[in-house]
């Protein structure tokens, strides 16, 4: 097998060091055995757990671990790597690692692959928990998520350093039954949402009344996300617009755009509208903005103060009434009372191809929890109750009728 056959399908797995190396040479294993190549680069560390000699008896190929290495055919062995690499893995992927390819650095051969690569990236982190949870860590990861890598987060359980926590590498048959399905369906060709473009809201927005005071609402964008997360799983290419202080998973959409108030989210959806298939506004957008913002802080007065609101822009309505082939558009109601009057009544009023209506008097749903009950109502007619239970499970259920929208849609137009 060389570098120019090209029935051949090559996965680049790049191992970093961590006491996980181990596994990662179970995993290549099992790559070459289900018919891939595997081109391994190491880098020093990695070398330090397990050697390239193994590598290259389990893949029976050339295994790299030095930018300056003399490995005979090829001069610029990176762009080489990097070229024939139909998907890269990252495994155990190193905090050291992460951060390096979030900020661009290339001092290494793994490294420079990763950013000389178009291939699609996974990062399969492992290391101590602290490690793991530490904000930099994670913001980093959320960099790599935002630029479309896709990271498979790490399991739980007793740790090398001793230390109990989440932090292991995912069994070496999981990583490789994920680079297997991704490289026989090609990740656009999967899912009931496969090839389409999807564009989520989530979070609350934020009107600013002076330099340090908003007016706000307690969305934490759980919904939101989880909705983003099982388009993203069912093949989607999803842009998610969230407000400042939604947690966003890494790996829950190719690209997070972070606005603060509704004209910014406003701004957000309408420079992202083209091409999209569907648009799920599950944000809580603030009906009202104050008429000025103080430029200084407000202070304390002895009598009563007085703040005078004016009507924000409807993002939802602006998209339904939009002229020519407008995205699939489903609204989210949140209401207190007369539940599904109410929903019903936005459905029309808005123009909307779904709405997902919940009732957010109920304790312990809805608003900033992780349970949500709803009612599904489509503009055919069709009305699904969903009971209690947690909100990935409402999204999947959502993004089920949402796809059978699309999928109709598509027919009318006659390219399904
Ligand atoms: N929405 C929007 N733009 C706004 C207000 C709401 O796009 N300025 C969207 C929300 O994202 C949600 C839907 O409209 O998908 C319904 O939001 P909700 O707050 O329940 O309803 P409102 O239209 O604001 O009406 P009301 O507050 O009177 O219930």
């Amino acid at each position: 097998m060389n570098a120019t056959d090209r029935t051949v399908r090559t996965v680049l797995l790049g191992i970093t060091g961590g006491i996980a190396a181990y596994k990662a040479v179970e995993l290549a294993s099992l790559l070459t055995k289900s018919g891939l190549a595997v081109d391994v680069v190491m880098t020093a560390n990695a070398c330090r757990f397990v050697t390239p000699r193994l590598l290259r008896e389990v893949t029976g190929r050339p295994v790299y671990h030095d930018m300056w290495q003399d490995i005979g055919s090829w001069h610029t062995e990176h762009i080489g790597l990097a070229k024939r690499a139909k998907l890269v893995m990252v495994a155990p992927a190193t905090a050291n690692v992460i951060a390096k390819a979030a900020h661009g650095v290339a001092d290494d051969l793994l490294s420079t692959v990763l950013l000389a690569t178009g291939a699609p990236v996974i990062f399969a982190p492992a290391m101590n928990t602290n490690m793991y949870n530490h904000p930099a860590t994670q913001e980093n990861l959320r960099i790599l998520a935002g630029r479309g890598c896709r990271i498979i987060p790490p399991d739980s359980g007793r740790l090398a350093c001793g230390d109990s926590g989440v932090g292991r590498l995912p069994a070496p048959e999981c990583l490789a039954a994920e680079i297997c399905r991704l490289i026989a369906d090609g990740e656009a060709t999967a899912g009931v949402l496969a090839g389409r473009r999807v564009l989520v809201t989530a979070g609350g927005t934020r009107e600013p009344i002076d330099p340090v005071r908003f007016i706000g609402n307690r969305s934490s964008g759980k919904m939101g996300v989880a909705i983003a997360e099982c388009c993203r799983t069912q093949g989607a290419e999803v842009v998610l617009i969230a407000g400042r202080g939604v947690e966003v998973r890494p790996g829950c959409c190719h690209r997070t755009v972070v606005v603060e108030t509704a004209a910014e989210m406003r701004d957000a959806v309408l420079a992202n509208l083209a091409m999209t298939d569907a648009v799920v506004m599950a944000a809580a957008v603030a009906d009202y903005r104050p008429v000025a913002v103080c430029r200084q802080k407000i202070k304390k007065q002895a009598g009563e103060i007085t703040l005078t609101l004016i009507k924000n822009p409807d993002i939802l309505e602006e998209i339904s009434r939009w002229p020519a082939g407008r995205p699939v558009v489903v609204g989210f109601a949140a209401e207190t009372e007369n539940v599904l009057e109410n929903g019903m009544d936005k459905l029309r009023r808005k123009n909307l191809d779904m709405i997902v209506i919940n009732d957010v008097s109920q304790p312990g749903c809805g608003f900033d929890s992780d349970e949500n009950q709803v009612v599904i109502c489509r503009a055919d007619g069709t009305a699904i109750t969903l009971s209690r239970r947690a909100k990935i499970l409402i999204a999947k259920e959502v993004i089920k009728h949402l796809a059978h929208i699309v999928a109709a849609r598509q027919k009318e137009a006659g390219n399904g």
